[in-house]
């Protein structure tokens, strides 16, 4: 019998989710997994099933890039088929993507619950599609598992029962302690990028508000280098593939600070982060990582639904203005230290306890 199914699709699912296939994996909980095939590319992709060690997913509904109708409405048929075929007790979908939003539409509507990872998160721009997807998700399930007081808090602003919702930390912070020695131990991403005892930035910046837009990724580019530029430091940016399409149709020259490369694997992006002396993104996992790891970061937006790392002083909103890019670098050189405020790295074992599958799987056979 199937008690979880897992419906994910990017990059951020893959790494957030595994914590919790490791944790069915240790309770023997039953589970499938239905990848929706919204990023296909090896580097966004199978990298890490295979760095994870997650078994291949049961279901690849193979639905690839499209705009938002389109590929969510394929998504949504696929899933509702594997819904029925395995008829899972719980679905559980993580995060914001358009995946998350076809995982939920698909299981609200089918006769099995919902549970909602990441839950809560809120940047109150509702211009983001990945905003829609959160509050969707949200309204559609029946467990919230929101890391924090904060996201808490905005899920009971919105209506939603205090008895739905548990407090988990993010998975993230068990995929970090997992996997961060093993980056240092294997991960030869140093030397092969020369990075090596020198200065450098790493950088992400894929979102849709600001790679689609001309101006403002010139103006992320430009803030960059001027950054690189001040403190001496090389700007390494691992180049998403909707990011890399948009540099060559806009025609953008990178300045000479800014160095792209593939996208990482998971293991060398987390050795990259730890060992970089700032992180300049538009990511949301980036921005946890950074704060988990003690790393200052500069987030290039104008808003955040991460608001924690803000306020412990891990992070601070630049926009893509250059000028202020490169003040609030200055800034966060000088930060102190912080606290993770994303929990302990047990948010895995937590979000099954809070699930019924968790609770029968420990009872003791007559
Ligand atoms: C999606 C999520 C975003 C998340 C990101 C994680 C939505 C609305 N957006 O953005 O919230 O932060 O994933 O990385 O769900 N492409 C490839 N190979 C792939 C996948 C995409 O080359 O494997 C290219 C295609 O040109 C595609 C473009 O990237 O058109 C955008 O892909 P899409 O899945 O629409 O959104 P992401 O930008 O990846
Ligand atoms: N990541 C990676 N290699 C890279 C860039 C990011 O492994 O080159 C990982 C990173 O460790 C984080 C996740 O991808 O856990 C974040 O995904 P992304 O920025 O694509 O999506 P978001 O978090 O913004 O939805």
């Amino acid at each position: 019998m199937t008690e979880i199914a897992f419906v994910l699709g990017t990059r951020p699912e893959i790494i957030k989710l595994a914590p919790l296939v490791q944790a069915c994996d240790r309770q023997g909980i039953e589970y499938v997994i239905v990848h929706t095939g919204q990023h296909y590319s090896d580097s966004l992709d199978t990298v890490f099933f295979d760095q994870l060690e997650l078994p291949d997913p049961d279901y690849d509904l193979a639905v690839g890039s499209g705009s938002h109708g389109k590929q969510t409405a394929e998504m949504l048929v696929g899933v509702e088929r594997a819904i029925e075929e395995t008829e899972p007790e719980v679905v559980l979908v993580q995060g914001d993507t358009n995946s998350v939003l076809a995982g939920a539409l698909a299981a609200s509507k089918m006769d099995t619950e919902l549970g909602h990872v990441e839950a809560g998160l809120r940047s109150f721009d509702r211009e983001m599609p990945e905003e829609t997807n959160r509050v969707i998700a949200d309204h559609a399930a029946d467990y919230h598992f929101p890391p924090t007081e904060c996201s808490k808090k905005y899920l009971l602003r919105e209506g939603i029962s205090s008895f739905r919702i548990t407090i988990t930390g993010n998975t993230v912070v068990d995929a970090i302690q997992r996997n961060l020695d093993i980056a240092r131990e294997k991960s030869t991403v140093l030397a092969d990028l020369g990075l090596k005892g020198s200065r450098y930035f790493l950088m992400t910046a894929h979102r849709a508000e600001n790679v689609d837009d001309e101006d403002r990724f010139e103006g992320l580019l430009a803030g960059a280098q001027r950054a690189g530029e001040a403190h001496d430091a090389e700007v390494i940016y691992p180049i998403h593939p909707r990011a890399r399409e948009r540099l060559e149709s806009f025609d953008i020259d990178l300045p000479p600070r800014v160095r792209t490369v593939e996208p990482l694997e998971y293991l060398d992006f987390l050795r990259a982060t730890a060992s970089a002396d700032l992180v300049l993104t538009d990511s949301g996992g980036v921005q946890e990582e950074a704060c988990i790891l003690g790393v200052p970061c500069v987030t290039m937006r104008d808003s955040t639904e991460r608001p924690e790392t803000v306020d412990v002083g891990a992070n601070r909103l630049s926009s893509c203005e250059p000028e202020r890019i490169e003040r609030s670098v200055a800034e966060m050189l000088d930060a102190g230290e912080w606290e993770n405020p994303f929990g302990d790295g047990d948010a895995a074992e937590r979000i099954l306890e809070a699930l019924p599958v968790a609770a029968r799987s420990k009872e003791v056979p007559q």
